[in-house]
């Protein structure tokens, strides 16, 4: 299958294109950035910017991808720094993508959403069918993201589907969002021997190992249209405290010093997010099950990070 993936130069993209390549994809990425040194050499990459329409319609149009994957996006933490850029990004990049899968016909576009389309005082377990009141940047671009994307699939015939992903917590390095303060704990931790969070210990958001996180994308994505009730689907794994991550740390790296001095602005943007999540559409729909808890994510993700040269 032929697979073009904006934004894959970072998180998620790290671990989404080796199992793309794996299963034997012949994938394009669209991006800003360079090719990093770690990506596999079968995939192809084009450099460039979904802000423009005309950068974004050559790639499509050169690549003809059978579905899209539109990761690209600027994240929370920055999103409050760079609002304008996040703006064009995240609602002109979308519309430019889905804009351009209408005109040359890709038979999917993928979005990847995220828990920051909520705002705050949703009452936990958050469904996928609340009011979507978010105050960030961030999160106000993945809604417009969200039902401009259902407009096209409605309007057009665009087959429009993606997750709202929880925090995601892998080896790579995170690009900018609220939730790096879990995945610092562990590399801080073992680099470092310390780390001071930047959020209050009762802090408490969903969270997924990225193993988890990538699976969801290629069985939502393969999911047949009609068994889907839905485009967009909540999907949840842990929702820990950060008191009780930092505890997974201890456990896992003797004498690891970690404190917690709340940072106001990121601590605000944190608060507004829910708790907990309801996924039971996903699990219904597609039979979404995650698989790692936190036990089994942080024995994972520490013998990763202590292989040679992975610490970020
Ligand atoms: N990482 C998370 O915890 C998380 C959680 C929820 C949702 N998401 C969503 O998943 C997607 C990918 O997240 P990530 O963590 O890999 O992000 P990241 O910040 O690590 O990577 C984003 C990539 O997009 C590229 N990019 C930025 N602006 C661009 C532009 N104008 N044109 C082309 N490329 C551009 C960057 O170069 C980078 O390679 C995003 O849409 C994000 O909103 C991520």
């Amino acid at each position: 299958m032929k697979i073009l993936v904006t934004g894959a130069g970072g998180q998620i993209g790290a671990d989404l294109l080796p199992r793309l390549v794996a299963r034997g994809d012949s994938v394009t990425v669209f991006d800003l950035a360079p090719q990093p040194a770690t990506c596999p050499s079968e995939v192809r990459w084009v450099r460039g910017d979904v802000t423009m329409a005309g950068e974004v319609f050559d790639a499509v149009k050169a690549a003809r991808p059978d579905r899209l994957f539109h990761l690209a996006a600027i994240l929370s933490a920055t999103g409050e720094r760079v609002p304008h850029r996040a703006w064009a990004v995240n609602m002109e990049g979308t519309r430019n993508v889905l804009e351009a899968a209408r005109l040359f016909d890709v038979g999917q576009v993928f979005f990847t959403s995220t828990i920051a389309a909520f705002g705050p005082g949703l009452e936990p377990p958050v469904g996928d069918d609340v009011s979507l009141r978010p105050t960030t940047m961030y999160g106000l671009t993945k809604v417009g993201g969200e039902l401009l994307g259902e407009w096209y699939q409605r309007t057009y015939g665009v087959d429009f589907r993606g997750v709202r992903f929880p925090g995601l917590i892998s080896a790579a390095e995170p690009g900018g969002g609220t939730s790096d303060y879990a995945l610092f704990m562990y590399v801080n931790g073992l680099r470092d021997g310390f780390y001071e969070a930047f959020v209050t210990p009762e802090s408490q958001i969903p969270f997924m190992y990225m193993p988890d996180a990538v699976r969801a994308v290629l069985e939502l994505s393969d999911a047949p249209r009609a068994s889907l009730g839905r485009s967009i689907y909540n999907i949840a794994a842990i929702s820990p405290t950060a008191a009780e991550i930092a505890d997974a740390v201890r456990e896992r790296i003797p004498g690891v010093r970690l404190t917690f001095r709340s940072d106001p602005r990121r601590q605000a943007i944190l608060d507004s997010w829910p708790s907990v999540l309801d996924d039971s559409n996903a699990r219904k729909d597609w039979g979404w099950s995650h698989e790692y808890d936190l036990a089994s994510m942080s024995d994972d993700l520490l013998a990763k990070l202590r292989e040679p040269a992975s610490v970020p």
